[in-house]
């Protein structure tokens, strides 16, 4: 299999240093840059980032001694030395804009957790397992920004990662509306209990932002291309609360859904086992090989038990019943800096991968 080159912008971060640690193996991609802020440039990997690494596997060996670049004033020396990067940056969202852009323009591709560009109409945003087709809008990206091979790929919030994986194959039976209240680790918001200390112990009910992209991005997810744009789906009907609570990583969902012809259980259950998108099929190596996992068993799933189900990849649901107000209700769970975060942009680069776009 060929290798690729790659960069993480925003090494030093929480989301950077996942990054890293999912990459330090990875049998397609051998990382050969790392950048972050002016204020990192110039230290090695361990100087700037060892006394807030985060991780519970160590830094990577060779990474260690590697030197920082400038995020911002070294573009053109970081695209001569990568075939694409990753990008997770702690910016304003319009320096982020510009700054993907950049990369893109300086023909240097971005796989980005950013949300800056998540409703950008000829950006895909991708779920691999659901709309790995939105990719092709790449083609008219590239048209508008002038370039041969740059452009911007996203992947959605890590709140949407729970519930629309199992909506997904549930939209045969014409999903009308849905209720969704999330329960979100911390570590979404780039702490730890060390960090964060008043975490311990209580619940925030309130997440800046957050359920404005639960409630909007499933809608651009389950969209078409049209004229060289992703058109946004008018339906189902979505109404979201996000809590913040005292786990360390996992977002949970309760989900409420309704839908133009109710299905039975059984057939809710079935689709879910067999549900299987582009990364399964490809047999892509970060792909969980089991996409949803049900459990039978009424307190589960639980974030600490089952968020690292396949390597933090998969989706587990459980409580599957019906509901007096809507069809059925149910729980699911996914883990937020893995399948949410950085493994859900590794699964994506894997993808474009497997679909020539960094060739
Ligand atoms: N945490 C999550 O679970 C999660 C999930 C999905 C998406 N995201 C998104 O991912 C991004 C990063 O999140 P995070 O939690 O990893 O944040 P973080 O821990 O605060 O890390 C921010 C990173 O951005 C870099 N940075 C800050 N200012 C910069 C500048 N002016 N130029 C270049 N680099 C700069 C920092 O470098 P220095 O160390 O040099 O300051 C650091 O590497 C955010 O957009 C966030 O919304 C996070």
């Amino acid at each position: 299999m060929k290798q690729y080159n790659v960069g993480i912008i925003g090494a030093t971060g929480m989301v950077g240093q996942r990054f890293a640690t999912l990459l330090e193996n990875h049998p397609w991609f051998n990382v050969k840059v790392l950048a972050a802020s002016p204020r990192s440039a110039g230290q090695t990997y361990e100087e700037a980032a060892g006394s807030r690494w985060k991780m519970a596997v160590p830094m990577p060996e060779a990474m260690k001694g590697m030197k920082l670049y400038d995020a911002t004033s070294d573009i053109e020396k970081i695209a001569e030395q990568v075939d694409f990067c990753f990008c997770a940056v702690d910016m304003k969202k319009d320096e982020i804009k510009a700054l993907e852009e950049a990369y893109a323009k300086a023909e240097c591709p971005i796989v980005s957790n950013n949300s800056a560009h998540r409703f950008t109409p000829d950006v895909p945003m991708v779920v691999p397992e659901i709309n790995a087709d939105h990719i092709e809008i790449i083609e008219s990206q590239r048209k508008r920004l002038g370039t041969k091979r740059g452009f911007i790929a996203v992947k959605s919030n890590c709140s949407i990662q729970s519930y629309v994986p199992a909506l997904h194959p549930l939209k045969e039976f014409g999903i009308t509306k849905v209720l969704a209240c999330t329960y979100q680790a911390i570590s979404g918001a780039g702490k730890n209990f060390e960090t964060w200390p008043e975490m311990v112990d209580n619940l925030i009910p309130f997440i800046g932002g957050e359920e404005e992209k639960s409630e909007q991005e499933p809608l651009k997810v389950w969209g078409t291309i049209e004229n060289g744009e992703i058109v946004k789906a008018t339906s189902p009907q979505i109404t979201t609360q996000c809590l913040r609570v005292p786990v360390s990583d996992g977002h949970t969902a309760a989900v409420f859904v309704s839908f133009d012809k109710k299905p039975t259980k059984e057939e809710i259950l079935k689709l879910w086992a067999d549900f299987k998108g582009a990364p399964q099929e490809l047999e892509l190596p970060s792909a969980p090989k089991q996409f949803i996992h049900y459990f039978e068993e009424d307190n589960r799933p639980q974030a600490k038990l089952d968020r690292n189900l396949e390597g933090g990849m998969a989706v587990s649901a459980g409580r599957l019943r019906e509901d007096t107000q809507y069809d059925y209700k149910f729980v699911c769970l996914s883990h937020n800096t893995l399948r949410g975060a950085a493994g859900g942009a590794v699964l994506l680069a894997e993808l474009l991968v497997a679909k020539g776009y960094f060739d």
